[in-house]
């Protein structure tokens, strides 16, 4: 199955180009549960379900219009087309425009780093598959949007929604039953700190690392299973607003994935020594007595769990940590 029969089956033959320009948000998002190996590499299909919690405010707004070339601007700047960011944007916008000669301007801003393991890929293609609905006023279902996103990142799918988001798995060879969908618990009070030890991109990204992981890592057999569970624990602990169960889990979940890293060869270490650091400084906060939990994705920044009560002992451990609080305020994703 290839991406052009999916995206021919959603989508108008003849492209509606009335709008002249559209603009949408999609925010990051960090999962708890993680998606790591693909049962399908061309459509992005994972091997296990996932859930991540979204970051509000911080995230990708791009703006589509038509214009006489197509042209890819990245935080105010103008990205030469053939740069490996541009490649990738523009290679998603042909997914919708096929045959169609449809010249854009494609602007992308991000409230968060570029490439730094902070999921700018799930915003960004999220907020373009949202942009791109608009322009072309498709009117398609989330849940179709989240397909169409899950082909430029897998993490996208989640990145359409607010708050807790599950990506189902599914089963189909089509992927028709692999989006993902919002959870409707809410938890007022749960933080998500981001520690930013780098800006500087991976040597390696997620796509290629958890490709590796899954054709050498012996480890990676296990990993389908624990994911499972670990999800289940993950919702239970929603359910309950149990603090030190989910991050207990999602903690668990983190360094089993690093370890099905770490056992692939060549093996793929994304941590730094500061990395280390913190989770060894966390660690000892939680032997004190501070429920405190940490996350890693695809890099060496690490992300903190805990819940407002201990917001000032963790900022007094951690005075740069950029503190996220997901369910704050009621966040809205904008399109126009
Ligand atoms: O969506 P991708 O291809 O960037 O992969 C994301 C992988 C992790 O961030 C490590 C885990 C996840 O579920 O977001």
């Amino acid at each position: 199955m290839n991406k052009h029969i999916i995206f021919n089956h959603y989508l108008p033959v003849k492209l509606d180009t009335h709008r002249a320009t559209a603009r949408a948000f999609a925010p990051s998002n960090i999962a708890l549960c993680k998606y790591w190996g693909k049962r399908d590499v061309t459509l992005n299909l994972p091997i296990n379900s996932s859930l991540s919690v979204s970051l509000g405010e911080l995230g990708t707004t791009t703006t589509v219009s038509h214009h006489e070339r197509d042209e890819v601007w990245l935080n105010g700047e103008q990205v030469d087309v053939a740069d490996k960011f541009a490649q990738k944007v523009l290679e998603f916008v042909n997914l919708f425009r096929r045959e169609q000669r449809i010249p854009l301007k494609i602007e992308t801003h991000n409230s968060i780093p570029t490439g730094a393991g902070l999921a700018s890929s799930a915003s960004g293609f999220a907020a373009l598959t949202l942009a791109l609905n608009d322009l072309f006023s498709l009117d398609l279902p989330r849940s179709t949007l989240s397909q169409l996103a899950r082909m430029g990142s897998g993490s996208a799918s989640r990145s359409l929604f607010h708050g807790f988001v599950e990506w189902e798995k599914g089963e189909q060879d089509d992927g028709s039953d692999s989006f993902a969908t919002p959870l409707a618990d809410k938890w007022d009070d749960f933080c998500i700190g981001i520690l930013t030890l780098t800006e500087k991109p991976k040597p390696i990204d997620s796509r290629a690392g958890m490709q590796r992981t899954v054709e050498t890592a012996m480890l990676y057999q296990s990993w389908a299973a624990q994911a499972e569970r670990d999800l289940s624990l993950i919702k239970t602990a929603i359910t309950a607003r149990d603090l030190d169960l989910l991050g207990k889990t999602a903690e668990h979940n983190a360094l089993s994935m690093h370890a099905t890293m770490i056992a692939s060869q060549p093996p793929l270490l994304y941590w730094l020594p500061e990395s280390v650091d913190v989770m060894h400084k966390v660690w000892a906060l939680r032997a004190q007595g501070l429920s405190l939990y940490l996350t890693m994705d695809a890099g060496p920044n690490v992300k903190l769990l805990f819940s407002t009560q201990q917001k000032s002992d963790v900022i007094a451990a951690f005075p740069a940590l950029q503190i996220v609080i997901p369910f704050a305020t009621s966040h809205q994703i904008t399109e126009s």
